[in-house]
């Protein structure tokens, strides 16, 4: 039998053991999945904390349950790891390690690369790579496997490598890794097709594209088209409210089109690791072939500016209350980038709190999530999340609503609140909108 033929029955057979490297929002759910579906799984990550808590049985993902990865356990098919002496165990290796934007916002591939690079040192017959890693597209072929058959294996005959997108959504109960149909491209065909039948066995529908570039576009637009249509709704909505015209009443009647029409819905900024970042990975891959991607640098300037037009908006309403923002006390609500999730990354809150600051407006914060302020490596404040009372809600001469989670009182914060900045249309929406309730 073939090399191939003989993994692909191990395969169906579940004698097969996947690493995972990357064990965050996308690794740590694929451990579960591939867990669950009978694999083994080695999780491979440089974060001795998360390593050590997953061998423990304990989650650091708020919307993971513990008892999944406790059950994983105690079958004796998962263990985490940081010794990356190990990467010739398993048979398939899923790259999920981050990728950031630099301080110039070009992309930050060291951990790719570094990946790539340690990959290369264990490589062996038979191993499968498929990197999830959200990049330009060209990453594979000319990152990935350079380093890979530098070792005097060929791809698609000694080794296999595939790249396969992530669209976990986080928190969202509807979609989970299992249900959400998954794009996989190959160098070789014989790459697409044991990868497509290693993910089949772990998600209902793979969807194979001819290489890896076409995947790894696939995503990029994706997130290009999520980026693109936010920016649209936030310039409608500040030249809309100019006009007194609401945008979120005009949304709500423009999606009853039932074709042609997708809602998106303004926002104070984009956050998260995937939207605001992403596609400038596209923009800067296009300029090595004389393409400006003018879509995408407007839409940033879009996205971007509005944490300034929030201020501005609370600027305004605080003013008609003849008060100015450098010594009011405001309460952010909220911290997270998105509705119920315990994830800060590139949160507008984030910037929101420290323009406030720099404005010399005092600034509290209450969010469900984080009970201290989460330091990362941009941000660090000294802050506790204030617990929502009657009397710490009218303490404040303006509370700002920038994430929407479920778990506020929002009927208690508007009857409480002198003035309500509301970002989400969080309290209109749900019928509290008073006249101390401003839209931002
Ligand atoms: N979070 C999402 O919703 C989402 C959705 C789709 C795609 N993605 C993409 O998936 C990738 C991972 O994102 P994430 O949200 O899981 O990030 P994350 O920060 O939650 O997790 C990344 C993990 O990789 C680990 N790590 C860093 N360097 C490493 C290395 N050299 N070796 C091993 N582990 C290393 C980190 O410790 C961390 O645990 C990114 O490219 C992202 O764009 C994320």
């Amino acid at each position: 039998m073939s090399q191939i033929e003989t993994l692909k029955q191990r395969i169906e057979q579940r004698d097969y053991t996947v690493g995972i490297i990357g064990l965050g929002y996308v690794g740590l759910p694929l451990v579960l999945r591939f867990g669950e579906v009978g694999f083994r799984v080695l999780g491979i990550d440089v974060d001795l904390n998360k390593v050590k808590q997953l061998n423990d049985g304990t989650s650091y993902i708020q919307h993971i349950d513990s008892e999944r990865i406790k059950t994983l356990r105690a079958s004796g098919r998962f263990e985490a790891t940081s010794d990356f002496d190990r990467l010739a165990e398993p048979d398939a290796l899923i790259v999920c390690v981050p990728t950031p934007l630099t301080a110039h916002r070009e992309p930050d591939m060291q951990y790719v690369e570094g990946t790539a690079t340690a990959i290369a040192r264990t490589l062996r017959r038979g191993q499968l790579v498929s990197l999830e890693s959200t990049t330009y597209p060209g990453t594979t072929d000319e990152m990935l496997l350079p380093r890979f058959e530098a070792r005097s294996l060929k791809v698609g005959e000694d080794f296999y490598l595939a790249f396969s997108p992530e669209r976990e959504d986080p928190g969202n109960p509807n979609f989970s890794t299992s249900t959400i149909p998954k794009v996989v491209g190959g160098v070789t065909e014989g790459c697409r097709e044991l990868a497509t039948l290693l993910y089949s066995a772990a998600v209902k529908q793979v969807v194979p594209v001819t290489s890896t570039r076409v995947a790894e576009a696939t995503k990029i637009l994706e997130n290009v088209y999520r980026a693109v249509n936010i920016a649209l709704v936030n310039e409608l909505k500040m030249a809309f409210e100019r006009m007194g015209i609401d945008v979120w009443e005009v949304i709500e009647a423009a999606k009853t089109k039932p074709f042609g029409f997708q809602p998106f819905y303004p926002g104070p900024g984009l956050g998260g690791h995937c939207i605001p970042i992403d596609p400038f990975y596209l923009t800067w891959k296009a300029r090595e072939f004389g393409i400006a991607t003018r879509f995408i640098e407007l839409a940033g300037e879009i996205n971007g500016g509005m944490p300034a037009y929030v201020i501005h908006r609370l600027g305004e309403a605080l003013n008609d209350r003849t008060k100015p923002l450098r010594g009011s006390k405001v309460l952010v609500l909220g911290l997270s980038y998105k509705k119920d999730a315990d994830d800060p990354r590139e949160s507008p809150s984030l910037e929101i709190i420290e323009m406030l600051m720099e404005k010399g407006a005092l600034v509290d914060y209450s969010d469900p999530y984080f009970p201290t302020f989460p330091s990362g490596r941009r941000h660090s404040h000294d802050l506790k999340s204030v617990a929502l009372t009657k009397e710490t809600i009218a303490g404040y001469d303006a509370v700002l609503l920038i994430t929407d989670h479920s778990a506020f009182p929002y009927e208690l914060i508007q009857k409480s609140a002198r003035l309500v900045v509301d970002t989400r249309n969080a309290f209109r929406s749900r019928g509290f909108g008073g006249t101390n309730v401003v839209q931002a």
